[in-house]
């Protein structure tokens, strides 16, 4: 997508969460799951590049997750493939903090 048709987007508020806490949301059609570790928050698609499981659903030990269906791993930091059966990184997106708004850049 041209960065030009990006723009930032409001998907919840601060307040609706606490550390290790996610969210999946509905995107411009993309599902996207946004995380808080800690004070920092973050997204990536909620869907697995390896066989479509859902992200959000699995285990997060620090900033990585674990998708639910195979034990693919993934930095929700970057987006990047951390293990197998995964094998292609799955998309990041920049986020930031507006007053309470939690809103990233797709
Ligand atoms: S669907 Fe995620 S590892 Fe297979």
């Amino acid at each position: 997508m041209p960065e030009a048709t990006k723009e930032y987007t409001t998907v919840a508020t601060t307040d609706e969460f606490d550390s290790g806490d996610r969210l999946v949301v509905e995107v411009k059609g993309h599902y996207v799951a946004v995380f808080k570790v800690g004070d920092k928050y973050y997204a990536i698609e909620d869907v697995c590049t390896h066989d479509d499981g859902p992200l959000a659903e699995g285990e997060l030990d620090g900033t990585v997750i674990e998708c639910p269906r195979h034990g693919g791993r993934f930095d929700i930091t970057t987006g990047k493939v951390l293990s197998f059966p995964a094998i292609t990184d799955v998309p990041w997106y920049p986020l930031r903090i507006e007053g309470g708004d939690i809103q990233i850049l797709i």
